[in-house]
């Protein structure tokens, strides 16, 4: 089975950004990591990463008709927080779908600790690093062979 992993605004520029809370792993890095982990247990992944809001509800809405994904993880970055349009995105597909953040977001500023994307997804998943994409691929996995 296959997982479509969305990276929205400024997860770019991992590895540069900010290394206290998100690390030293660029993006690239990152992905290679979690399609060499996954692989092991059977879901191959596709990567996208936009900082432009429409673009990701773009890449939202094909996952099935462009990518072939059985199943979606989002990091909408600082969108997670106040983007109604990607949410209503989240809400036009029918594959599982996980929040996912690097860090802990419940940890950080009040922002922080809204989502407006989490009421359209099957969970989130926070805090552990790129762990998070990996523990969200298991989770989509699990909802899918459950459904076999
Ligand atoms: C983030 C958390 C967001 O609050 C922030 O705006 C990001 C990254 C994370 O992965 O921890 O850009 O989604």
């Amino acid at each position: 089975m296959k997982v479509l992993i969305i990276n929205g605004p400024n997860l770019n520029m991992l590895g540069a950004r900010e290394k206290e809370i998100y690390g030293e792993t660029t993006l690239a890095d990152m992905n290679a990591e979690i399609a060499k982990e996954m692989l092991a247990y059977g879901i191959e992944t596709v990567f996208y990463q936009s900082n432009i809001e429409g673009e990701i509800c773009g890449a939202v809405q094909q996952v099935k008709s462009t990518y072939g994904a059985d199943g979606l993880v989002i990091n909408a970055g600082a969108y997670t927080h106040y983007s109604r349009a990607i949410g209503d995105a989240l809400g036009c597909i029918k594959v599982p779908k996980v929040e996912v953040h690097i860090s802990n977001v419940h940890a950080r500023e009040d922002f922080r600790h809204v989502s407006v994307l989490a009421d359209n997804c099957n969970g989130v998943i926070c805090g552990f690093g790129s762990d998070s994409y990996k523990l969200a691929c298991l989770a989509i996995k699990g909802i899918y062979d459950r459904a076999k």
